[in-house]
């Protein structure tokens, strides 16, 4: 889809359809509603007087103009209660309207910038939140289904604004917009797409992709550099399947030191059967999406590369798939991390802190000051959280603080969770110097507290994504299915950092 700026009245807007809005309860529409219900002849005041609508959040009203206006359509898009509009209403209220219209075979959509108007919300602001909204709500992921005779996907979407002093604001705000926009739908694919066609070596030709796009330097080390930097941990797990491991390394410079200033690690397991300890059946699918929080990390770093903040971002993805055979892990096999400290494995599916523990190790030894590590990590912390917020655990709280502003910016909502010292205690071995399970109680707690084992005295944040990066009813902008959680938290965390926001 193209996203245009116009300099247009909204009553000349020629097009299949014409989006305008209005605030739960208002009576008679003012500004460019209240124009459009004049042209209409007061249509949609009467829809509003007769009780058919009445501006509800999530609620919409489609009329046909009879060449009343130039737009073939004019779809009201009720905003919902005016004390509690923001940009998140924005983004809910373009991508709602969006898939309406859609599903009416509209090609070509105009629309005002909600809310932008006088004493209103930033005009830049909108604009993003309406290109995101628009692309977010319009994502679908239909390339292993025969496409139907009827299908139309929407072409064009013109942002109308009356003056042309706002045209570059408009311009900046809403090519943001399709930047964020786009890496969280590319994260979306990733989590999407089957295992058997994104495997670890896919993953790491999407991370070069992303890589040669942006000004990004990409490494991918093989099964022989993992040995030899003596990632037993990662080894193990990647040891029962036949693709091999890749550890994807990307990096954007922006800044004028040579280390970098923040380091995102993403878990990317392709799938998770659980290995050894195998998972049951029933779900079992959904395990292809174990590589979200690699596919979010990824994604962000091509968007901070078109972004281009003034600050050195080091990402770090194992990718592996964790599977049974005759060269698997089993339980009660003691494994060795980079950094030297022996791993009990006790239970093959909790492979995830296992590969991690390698990744943060090498964070680490990249000189990264602070991290943030994604992950899909616990079922634990899907029953604690369900699928509203992701859980976020930090050794830090000073960086958890700005972590958690940067996630409630941009509406992907965490949960701090407790990580005190007694939790420790779960993870002891009789054997080895951790675990790597703490026992039914706790389980997304000592999960975090077995990763903290790795980072040492970095500040560094988890983020415990298992419940919110696969939605099984659509919501707002978020089509059923992969969520792209939390890519844009983590191009906010990077774009704050380098903004020097404390
Ligand atoms: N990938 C799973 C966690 C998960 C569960 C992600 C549900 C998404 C939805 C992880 O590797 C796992 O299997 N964790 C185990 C840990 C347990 C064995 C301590 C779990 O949560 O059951
Ligand atoms: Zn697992
Ligand atoms: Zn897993």
């Amino acid at each position: 889809m193209n996203i245009e700026v116009q300099v247009q009245d909204v009553l000349t807007y020629k097009g299949d359809a014409l989006i305008v809005n209005l605030f739960d309860g208002v009576k008679k529409p003012g500004g460019a509603t209240g124009a459009v219900d004049q042209a209409l002849g007061g249509l949609i005041s009467q829809a509003i007087a007769q009780g058919e609508f009445r501006g509800k959040s999530g609620t919409t009203l489609l009329l046909h103009t009879q060449g009343k206006v130039k737009a073939e359509r004019v779809l009201v898009a009720g905003l919902g209660k005016q004390e509690q509009f923001g940009l998140e209403s924005v983004r809910v209220v373009t991508g709602q309207a969006l898939r309406v219209l859609r599903r009416h075979g509209c090609r070509r959509v105009g629309t005002i910038l909600h809310g932008s108007g006088a004493g209103g919300l930033g005009v830049k602001e909108v604009a993003q939140a309406v290109t995101e909204g628009a692309l977010l709500g319009l994502y679908t992921f239909d390339r292993y289904k025969k496409k139907e005779e009827d299908h139309k996907p929407i072409q064009a979407l013109a942002l109308l604004l009356r003056d042309r002093v706002q045209v570059a604001e408009v311009r900046g705000g809403s090519g943001t917009g399709q930047i964020i926009a786009r890496a969280v739908n590319l994260a979306r694919d990733l989590v999407n797409e089957p295992s058997n066609s994104l495997t670890p070596q896919a993953l790491a030709a999407q991370a070069q992709s992303v890589a040669k796009a942006g000004k990004l330097t990409c490494q991918i080390l093989g099964k022989r550099q993992l040995e030899r930097m003596g990632m037993g941990a990662f080894l193990g797990v990647a040891q029962g399947s036949d693709r091999p491991p890749v550890l994807i390394v990307l990096s954007y410079r922006g800044g004028r030191r040579k280390q970098p200033d923040l380091g995102l690690v993403g878990k990317g397991i392709t799938f998770d059967s659980g290995g050894i300890s195998i998972k049951p059946s029933e779900g079992m699918e959904q395990m292809k999406g174990d590589m979200a929080g690699g596919a979010a990390v990824i994604a962000a770093m091509g968007a901070i590369a078109r972004i281009k903040p003034p600050i050195n971002v080091t990402a770090i993805v194992p990718a592996c798939e964790n599977l049974p055979s005759g060269s698997a892990l089993k339980p009660g096999d003691v494994v060795r991390t980079m950094d030297g400290k022996t791993i009990e494995v006790v239970n093959t599916d909790a492979e995830g802190r296992l590969v991690l523990a390698d990744a943060l190790c090498y964070a680490r030894r990249l000189g990264c000051p602070r991290l943030v590590d994604a992950a899909t990590l616990t079922g634990a912390c899907v029953v604690a959280l369900g699928s509203v917020r992701s859980g976020a655990f930090t050794n830090d709280q000073g960086w958890m603080d700005r972590v958690g502003a940067a996630a409630q910016a941009v509406g992907e909502k965490v949960w701090q969770m407790p990580m005190d010292g007694e939790y420790d205690e779960q993870i002891s071995s009789d054997v080895a110097d951790v675990k790597n399970i703490g026992g039914r109680k706790a389980g997304a707690v000592t999960a975090a507290k077995f990763l903290a084992r790795f980072v040492a005295e970095i500040p560094w944040v988890h983020l415990d994504i298992a419940g919110t990066t696969q939605a099984d009813k659509e919501k707002g902008y978020t089509p059923k299915g992969a969520t792209g959680v939390p890519v844009q938290t983590l191009i906010r965390v990077a774009l704050d950092l380098a903004a020097g926001k404390d």
